[in-house]
């Protein structure tokens, strides 16, 4: 009998709802005809971790929601819409005084990229308003192609002050995307001082790559181990030969939080969230490079996790001061440029310069060649008495590739 009940139960929710969905696609229909403005109504829903105050900046609050039922239709219908594909995943921390450099990061991954993008952007609470401010300003075609959370920073609160100091502030902040993320299966993290100059699309293909047991890909640190750091001067152990540098960092993270990794504090297996402070505790007095040290000291025991990728998907002043150093580059161009060390603002590698500025004054809609190559390769010219400066055609090659993508959304493509 209780069988029956149930069963009844369902077959009437089925009813009713179908009804209802048949009800308002008749309904949404009929609204698309009259102009495609609705589909910015659209306010998908917040992203799991997302901290109430920072999700209200952002104006998703549920008062500005349109019913249930209109949200359901216009996500089928931007869906559609897109290429049907699941979006890609783009995190970035950004203190400070990062808040240009990472609007000029996130212009570089949405210029290029084929795939839609969801931006996670984690920063301080001052900087929300100004994220948002310039982000909303985008053009509407622009605007299509990406969507962004903002979140503030936090960290598990028992040891918060621990980790903000560790490292520049809030760095370590990329160490529990995995926690923080919980509904994000993979994602690409970068520093805010890197730029695409190729679609992210590339790097992200990566991850259908992966073997059976890798749950993240990052570059080595160096190629060269004459001039390399962590094989001259770490005091704690590290990944491969050289290290890995994190400023690039793909990861699995449904994996990453699954995984039991292998460490030199328990004979047993320990989660990601259960490694972190007792690593941080041990080799607090031996580490240099706050979190980019963790990682390697947590993949010099579970090397197998990790997927290298070609130092052209992280290049660095490193790899061209001394002279050339990174083979891939050479061979097809830079992917991803990395302007560590603050090389994007100072003088100190003008080559590394003149690609930020180029595309930071890029003004989107406007013709790719006369308003990015052109004055990049004006700038480049002027630079060839550095080392980095004789390297650059290695940063305007790919570059020249990826532009045919910027066409196509100039055209509406
Ligand atoms: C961004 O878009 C994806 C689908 O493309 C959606 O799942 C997600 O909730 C959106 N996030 C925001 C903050 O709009
Ligand atoms: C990440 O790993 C999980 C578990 O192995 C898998 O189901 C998922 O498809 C992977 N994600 C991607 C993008 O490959
Ligand atoms: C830290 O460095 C010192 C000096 O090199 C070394 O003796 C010590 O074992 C290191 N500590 C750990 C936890 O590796
Ligand atoms: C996956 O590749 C890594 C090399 O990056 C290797 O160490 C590991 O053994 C491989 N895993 C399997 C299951 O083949």
């Amino acid at each position: 009998m209780r069988r029956y009940l149930r069963a009844l139960l369902l077959c009437m929710v089925f009813a009713v709802f179908s009804g209802f969905y048949f009800y308002s696609k008749l309904f949404y229909s009929d609204s698309l005809e009259r102009g495609v403005g609705t589909k910015r109504i659209f306010v998908p829903p917040r992203e799991p971790g997302a901290r109430q105050g920072a999700a209200d900046k952002t104006g998703t609050g549920t008062q500005t929601s349109p019913p249930l039922s209109l949200r359901y239709i216009m996500r089928q219908q931007s869906h559609a819409e897109s290429t049907g594909e699941p979006p890609m995943h783009l995190a970035v921390v950004a203190c400070g005084s990062r808040l240009e450099e990472t609007l000029t990061m996130v212009k570089s991954a949405v210029l290029f990229s084929i795939k839609r993008l969801c931006v996670h952007i984690f920063a301080e609470d001052q900087l929300h308003a100004s994220f948002m401010e310039a982000l909303e300003s985008w053009p509407d075609l622009v605007r299509t192609r990406f969507n962004y959370t903002l979140y503030s920073i936090s960290f598990p609160s028992e040891n918060a002050a621990e980790w903000k100091k560790l490292f520049k502030p809030c760095a370590s902040q990329r160490l529990f995307l995995p926690l923080i993320l919980k509904g994000v299966d993979s994602v690409v993290y970068v520093d805010s001082d890197i730029l695409f100059l190729q679609p992210m699309d590339r790097l992200w293909s990566f991850l259908s790559h992966f073997n059976s047991t890798q749950l993240a890909a990052m570059a080595p640190e160096h190629e060269e181990p004459r001039i390399a750091w962590y094989n001259r001067f770490a005091r704690h152990p590290y990944y491969g030969r050289t290290g890995i540098n994190s400023g690039v960092m793909l990861m699995n993270m449904t994996r990453m939080r699954n995984t039991f990794f292998k460490n030199d504090m328990t004979s047993v297996g320990l989660r990601w969230e259960e490694l972190l402070m007792p690593l941080l505790q041990k080799y607090k007095l031996n580490i240099t490079w706050g979190d980019q040290d963790l990682l390697n000291i947590i993949f010099h025991y579970n090397p197998e996790f990790i997927l290298e990728f070609p130092c052209q998907w992280n290049y660095r002043p490193d790899h061209c001061i001394y002279g050339s150093n990174c083979a891939s580059a050479e061979e097809e161009g830079v992917y991803i440029l990395h302007g560590n060390r603050g090389v994007f603002h100072d003088g100190k590698q003008p080559a590394f310069r003149a690609v930020y500025e180029a595309i930071r004054k890029y003004s989107f809609g406007t013709d790719p060649v006369s308003g990015l190559l052109d004055p990049l390769e004006e700038q480049l010219l002027k630079t060839t008495h550095t080392y980095c400066g004789k390297s650059h055609p290695l940063f305007t090659k790919r570059l020249v590739h990826s532009m045919a993508n910027i066409n196509n959304m100039a055209v509406g493509g």
